[in-house]
């Protein structure tokens, strides 16, 4: 079976000459939970945008068995969602409804099953009655929660997103945590909060100053305290690896 997505030898320069990545090798399998983490600037943003061919480096990128190109990126679109990092960016549509169902519309779904995915959508993220408001109204988090809605509404094979945690309070992000966990789809979330990846995540991508460091088992590299300083990280608090969520980072004093 193909990978969810494969990356092989894959650099971008930004036009500033800025070299955002450099020779990434990357396999992801149907299935996992990818927490990609790394310090701010590293390329996170720019690795997932080129997943998405929003921008279009040297190398080539795989996504479930298709070469990522002007061919096929209609078909690619409708197998991966991608949350982006600003869900200004993200909202466009003159209410929360539309924006949700404008997915499940384009995969020409009937309108029943639309309303009836919007509604459930929104639910799920917290955001029940509110279809009919001017998403530009909503609070940072409730954006953040729509722009979410959008991209599970469409039910996609691999779901990508950028810093979703940002801005949700943590009942909010436990709700999160607690939806995305019960999800079988692929997910690739890029994050700099490591609690957060540590509680949904059973794979890791560390990436710092363009290129891949390691990538494997959650469990190991986020509890590899020397490895998470050198890149401006830290080992989590809370895991669902530590019983009754106790902290696998030592206490301080
Ligand atoms: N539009 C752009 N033009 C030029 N350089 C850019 C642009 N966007 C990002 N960069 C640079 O590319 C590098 C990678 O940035 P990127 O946004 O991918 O990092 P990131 O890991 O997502 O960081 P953060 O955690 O802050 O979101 C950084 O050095 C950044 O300054
Ligand atoms: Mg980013």
């Amino acid at each position: 079976m193909s990978a969810a997505i494969d990356i092989k030898q894959y650099s971008y320069h930004y036009a500033n000459g800025v070299e955002a990545l450099c020779d990434i090798d990357l396999t992801i399998k149907h299935g996992q939970k990818v927490a990609l983490i790394g310090p701010n600037g590293a390329g996170k943003s720019t690795l997932l945008l080129a997943m998405n061919m929003f921008i279009e480096g040297s190398g080539q990128i795989f996504v479930d068995g298709l070469e990522l190109n002007r061919c096929n990126i209609h078909s690619i679109r409708k197998v991966m969602g991608f949350v982006v990092q600003d869900p200004e960016e993200q909202l466009f549509m003159p209410t929360v409804f539309d924006d949700v169902a404008f997915g499940p519309l384009n995969l020409e779904l009937d309108q029943e099953e639309i309303i009836r995915r919007v509604k459930d959508t929104l639910k799920r993220v917290g955001l029940e009655g509110m279809e009919d408001r001017a998403p530009y109204h909503l609070s940072a988090g409730q954006k953040r929660a729509a722009a979410i809605a959008t991209v599970l509404s469409m039910k996609p094979k691999i779901i990508i997103m950028d810093e979703p945690d940002t801005s949700l309070d943590p009942r909010s992000r436990n709700r999160l945590i607690e939806l995305l966990s019960g999800l079988s789809q692929t997910l690739i979330i890029a994050t700099c909060n490591m609690d957060f990846a540590a509680r949904l995540c059973d794979h890791v991508i560390l990436v710092d100053q363009g290129r891949v460091v390691v990538q494997g088992a959650a469990e190991k590299i986020l509890s590899d305290g020397e490895l998470m300083d050198k890149h401006g990280l830290e080992v989590p608090f809370r895991s669902r690896y530590s019983a009754g969520n106790r902290p696998i980072r030592p206490s301080l004093p």
